[in-house]
């Protein structure tokens, strides 16, 4: 009786989740587990498009592990009773530093694609942005997305197509325009390049035995409209996936390589709203960007997708603040996997970081509750980190806090 009346006070069955989503979201601790539901549920193909980077993908790794070379200096005996995360952002308030950045081909990982990102963001009210190279379009993302919206851009040769897409961002109320700079040709993703992997993903002997090993996605896959650059659709001139391309094919012979400081300036008469600059790797341009007077630069080596060996956004982000002064915001866009590389950056200088990985995992692991559950997770790791470092609010973060600063 004494070893059933032990058991009895120690036993608590857990009541059984009967939704298999947020089942297995019980078991998720962070960013690293969502990736390994990712790679389950994922064909190989997509896993790799998403998980890939440039050549030895050294520059990728470096975007993640540059962050541990920063500690705290955590104060004690502070009072964090009450912590303030929400922060001002180029002109608005969100509840915490952070951003979705733009990634394409979300319908990759889940059918709704950039629309459940969308909505989770709205819901998490951090603003959203949207690829170019999106599956859904300009207008279906604001349909489901209320809040602030960005439209990240390329530099095209097709300027008149360029002009239109800009016109269809500014009727649907996006706030602002990001361009990507560090795209003038696509960077060599050599997994890409082993598969073959092309947009939307051809259906060969390879991948049908994949498609038979993941059939949760395949069903998705195959039950809803075909993957297509949505924001080109039906444009015969450039293409818009409805057969299948290799990335790099569309962007060397869609995007301009001739891209320069001169097509900002275009940028700057052909679009009323914010502009900021996507791909900003050294203190040089960075103060080009400011002297322009953009309203924001983003650090970013595009994930490690482009130059292998690029510097990781996280240690531009002391000397970039310091050489800018104030004149435009900075984003730090690489690496985030946690609450405290958020506080880390914003201690450091930045204004905000962004990620693209981290919810392009959630969203391949469990659809758009893998994203509520990746920005909750984001956010709650902002406050806890403040309140062991003895921080109340976002305003108080400061050099002080970390150690490691790169001068
Ligand atoms: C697209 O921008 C990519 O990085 O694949």
């Amino acid at each position: 009786m004494g070893v059933f009346n032990t058991l009895r006070s120690v036993v608590r069955f857990r009541t059984f989740e009967r939704d298999r989503t947020l089942r297995t979201l019980t078991k998720v601790a962070d960013v690293g587990d969502l990736r390994t539901l990712a790679k389950k549920r994922l064909p190989a193909g997509c896993f790799d498009y998403i998980d890939g980077a440039a050549q030895d993908e050294v520059t990728a790794a470096a975007n993640v592990s540059a962050f541990t070379k920063y500690s705290f200096r955590p104060r004690v005996l502070r009072d964090v009773s009450s912590i303030e995360t929400s922060t001002e952002l180029l002109g608005g308030r969100i509840p915490f530093p952070l951003m979705i950045a733009p990634t394409g081909f979300d319908r990759i990982a889940h059918s709704q694609g950039e629309l459940a990102v969308a909505r989770a963001a709205e819901r998490a009210g951090i603003p959203y942005s949207l690829s170019t190279m999106g599956t859904r379009s300009i207008e279906e993302v604001a349909e489901v997305n209320h809040g602030r919206k960005w439209f990240q851009v390329y530099v095209w040769r097709d300027k008149p197509l360029l002009k239109e897409m800009l016109q269809r961002a500014a009727d649907a109320q996006y706030e602002g325009i990001m361009i990507t700079v560090d795209t003038a040709v696509l960077g060599r993703r050599e997994r890409d390049v082993r598969r073959g992997f092309s947009l939307p993903p051809k259906i060969g002997l390879d991948t049908v035995i994949d498609g038979v090993r993941h059939p949760r996605w395949t069903w998705d896959f195959l039950k809803s409209d075909p993957i297509q650059f949505a924001n080109v659709k039906g444009n015969s001139s450039v293409g818009d996936g409805s057969t299948p391309v290799t990335l790099s094919d569309y962007i060397n012979s869609q995007f301009d390589p001739a891209l320069s400081w001169r097509d900002i300036e275009w940028f700057r008469d052909n679009w009323p709203g914010m502009i900021m600059i996507k791909g900003v790797q050294t203190v040089e341009d960075a103060e080009i960007a400011a002297e322009m007077g953009v309203d924001g630069v983003i650090l970013s080596n595009h994930g490690g997708r482009q130059l292998d060996y690029a510097p990781a956004p996280i240690d531009l982000v002391s000397p970039v603040a310091d050489a800018v002064a104030g004149r435009v915001s900075v984003i730090c866009d690489g690496g985030i996997r946690r609450g405290s590389d958020i506080v880390k950056a914003v201690s450091l200088g930045a204004d905000a970081c962004m990620i693209g990985r981290a919810y392009f995992y959630a969203l391949g692991a469990a659809g758009e509750r893998g994203v509520d559950w990746v920005l909750e997770f984001l956010r709650a790791g902002v406050e806890h980190t403040m309140a062991l470092s003895g921080v109340g609010s976002i305003g108080e973060l400061n050099r002080d806090l970390v150690e490691g600063v790169s001068e």
